[in-house]
């Protein structure tokens, strides 16, 4: 699958199977994802789209899948890049039409040049077709002028597909509960990422900047195997803490402050989202102790009530009541608990969600609401468990607590035994947080 030793094609194989099965009769159409133009004649980081590799395990791009039960002799079908001697010389070498049905599995494979031509034969005769349009990508023309080609077709006898389905509720579902070789490859992605975050920790000494910090994370992540990291890594210091989609910026960390990190690999397409908060200089002040460990116990409870049955609301009702509870107690929030969670007071303090799905989107696909209810949780969902409290600078509050900036956050895989913590070892407890860093 990748050049990290995962395996061949037997795993995307078995999951078109599984698609073809859960669609019925219908085509699924699915392309790579588009490469993107930075300036001159530099381009973006080339990721491949999620969908397509979890069906194809194949990261070129101008390609497009095709799963068919309506054609006589192939089930899938890929077009992609034919071989290209002057070309692979730039950009290094390609699986070509010759090598797809070998190395990927699939039942055919034709040059991408020829797709305008041959699309439309796939689709003559289908009444379904799974397709996600809206999103902007070159590929919907070419899929829209394909479907327009066998309408034309209706004087020879050919049917036009009248439906278009989003591949996304059998796929995405398919992506949620996460397989066997899955959570190996996010516990392994966990354990860089934990690495990545202890050596952060240590570099992360008073007259440091950010950026250096997360020049660490990147150093493990990569000499780790991992090919990037999953998202843009947060390190945040001070104030900086309280700032949500924060990026590690010029700002050198000062003694007595937090240090934010939010940071996790992406390893064999699997992401890991992680995020830490400790003191720079070594020890919590008062304040800050006070609020982290709210923040902890909000967590802890979180985490242990992420079980079958569970839903995503409900854990965050956890997090807001016991947020809400430790507000109140530090004189932050005022009134009774009753009052302050019918009229959502936390939110000043605690203004997102306390998870989401975790795979190979670091905000993984899957629907959180089945027929307008909150899911129940089933084992092999992966989900993180993210409360926080961030105290800006702002002057309705006590001084002594402003610019105070904390989140926890780990990656939890549900199981029919209780929670399991994939990236448990990275320290969470503020006195075992202080022991590492008097370590440095
Ligand atoms: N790092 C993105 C998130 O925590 O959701
Ligand atoms: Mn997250
Ligand atoms: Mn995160």
């Amino acid at each position: 699958m990748t050049s990290s030793g995962a395996p061949s094609y037997a795993l995307p194989l078995e999951r078109r199977a599984r698609v073809l099965d859960a669609i019925g009769p219908g085509v699924v159409v699915l392309p790579a994802a588009p490469v993107h133009h930075r300036n001159g004649d530099v381009e973006h980081p080339y990721r491949q789209d999620s969908d397509f590799f979890y069906l194809t395990g194949f990261d070129e791009p101008e390609s497009v899948l095709v799963l068919t039960n309506q054609h006589p002799e192939h089930r899938t079908v890929l077009f992609l890049r034919r071989r290209d001697p002057e070309r692979e010389i730039w950009d290094g070498p390609r699986v070509g039409v010759e090598g797809a049905v070998s190395e990927l599995g699939v039942d055919a494979a034709f040059d991408i040049e020829e797709l305008d031509e041959r699309l439309p034969d796939y689709l003559g005769d289908v009444d379904r077709v799974h397709a996600r349009v809206g999103r902007g990508h070159p590929f919907e023309a070419r899929l829209f002028r394909a479907l327009e080609v066998v309408r034309g077709r209706a004087r020879k006898k050919v049917r036009a597909p009248s439906e278009l389905v989003d591949p996304g509720k059998t796929l995405h579902e398919m992506r949620l509960r996460k397989g066997a070789y899955e959570l190996e490859v996010m516990r392994r992605a966990a354990v860089i990422t934990r690495d990545a975050h202890l050596a952060a920790m240590r570099a992360a000494r008073p007259g440091r900047a950010e950026y250096e910090v997360e020049a660490e994370l990147l150093s493990v992540f990569r000499r780790g195997g991992a090919e990037r990291p999953a998202y843009e890594s947060i390190v945040g210091s001070g104030p900086n803490a309280t700032i949500l989609h924060y990026r590690a910026g010029r700002r050198r960390i000062e003694e007595g402050e937090l240090v934010l990190i939010d940071a996790g690999c992406e390893l064999d397409y699997y992401a890991s989202d992680v995020t830490r908060t400790f003191p720079a200089s070594g020890r919590f002040s008062p304040e800050q102790r006070a609020l982290y460990d709210v923040v902890l116990a909000a967590q802890r409870a979180c985490i242990e009530a992420t079980r079958p049955g569970a839903t995503v609301d409900g854990i965050h009702e956890v997090a807001v009541e016991v947020t809400t509870r430790g507000l109140l107690e530090l004189g932050l929030l005022t009134g009774s608990l009753e009052e302050n969670l019918a009229e959502h007071h936390y939110r000043k303090f605690f203004m997102h969600r306390t998870s989401h799905w975790l795979g190979m989107d670091v905000h993984d696909v899957g629907a959180y609401y089945v027929g307008g209810e909150a899911r129940p949780l089933e084992p092999g969902f992966v989900l993180t468990i993210e409360p926080g409290i961030y105290v800006g600078v702002r002057e309705d509050v006590d001084a002594k607590w402003r610019g105070i900036g904390i989140r926890i956050e780990d990656d939890i895989v549900v199981t029919a035994d209780g929670p399991m913590n994939l990236t448990h070892d990275i320290p969470t407890d503020a006195d075992e947080i202080e022991r590492v860093l008097a370590e440095r």
